[in-house]
């Protein structure tokens, strides 16, 4: 597959694609809004990273990286990324860019945290996720999922020398 996975621009151009997906919300209208206001400059990176097939964005996802001092997920304590609003348009799902984009967020070498949508469990655990265990009271609501680069689950920081 030769579509490749880009950072995507906060430009009007942008925002008019991601209301075709439909995880557009708060965050989609606070960046329209600070384009508007001049708060950000035109072509500023976002959080945003997408595929394009053609000239159409056909799949995006959110990606954010988390301080470890505000880490609630991992044990230690440890820098991770948020991925979040992973969504292939109708039409475009199942040929893998759902996979390259999850692939595209491991490369970071960084465990990864997501929140599944019901049905969308399935997957995630075919990307090697795996669903949080341990204080689950404390995301009532949410779903969440984790992945741990090279299938190392504790990485123990040997500080007992
Ligand atoms: N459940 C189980 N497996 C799934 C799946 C699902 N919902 N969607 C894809 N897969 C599998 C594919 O069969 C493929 O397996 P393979 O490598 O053995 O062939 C693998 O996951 C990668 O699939 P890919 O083509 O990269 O998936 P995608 O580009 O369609 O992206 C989603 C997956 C879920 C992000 C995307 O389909 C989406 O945004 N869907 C809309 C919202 C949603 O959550 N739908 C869930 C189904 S109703």
């Amino acid at each position: 597959m030769a579509e490749k996975v880009e950072r995507l621009k906060i430009n009007y151009k942008t925002l008019e694609e991601f209301k075709q997906f439909k995880e557009y919300g708060l965050q989609e209208l606070s960046m329209l809004e600070d384009l508007q206001a001049n708060m950000i400059e035109n072509d500023s990176d976002s959080p945003f990273y997408g595929i394009y097939f053609g000239d159409k964005l056909v799949a995006r996802m959110s990606l954010y990286q988390r301080d470890a001092k505000y880490d609630r997920y991992f044990d230690p304590p440890q820098t991770y990324l948020e991925l979040w609003k992973l969504e292939v348009l109708p039409g475009y799902q199942n040929r893998g860019f759902g996979r390259k984009l999850v692939e595209f967020a491991k490369s970071f070498g960084l465990p990864i945290k997501t929140n599944a949508r019901v049905k969308s469990q399935p997957f995630w655990e075919k990307m090697g996720f795996e669903p949080v265990t341990y204080d689950m009271d404390r995301d009532l609501g949410e779903n969440p999922l984790v992945w741990y680069p090279n299938g190392v689950k504790e990485q123990k920081v040997s500080s007992d020398a």
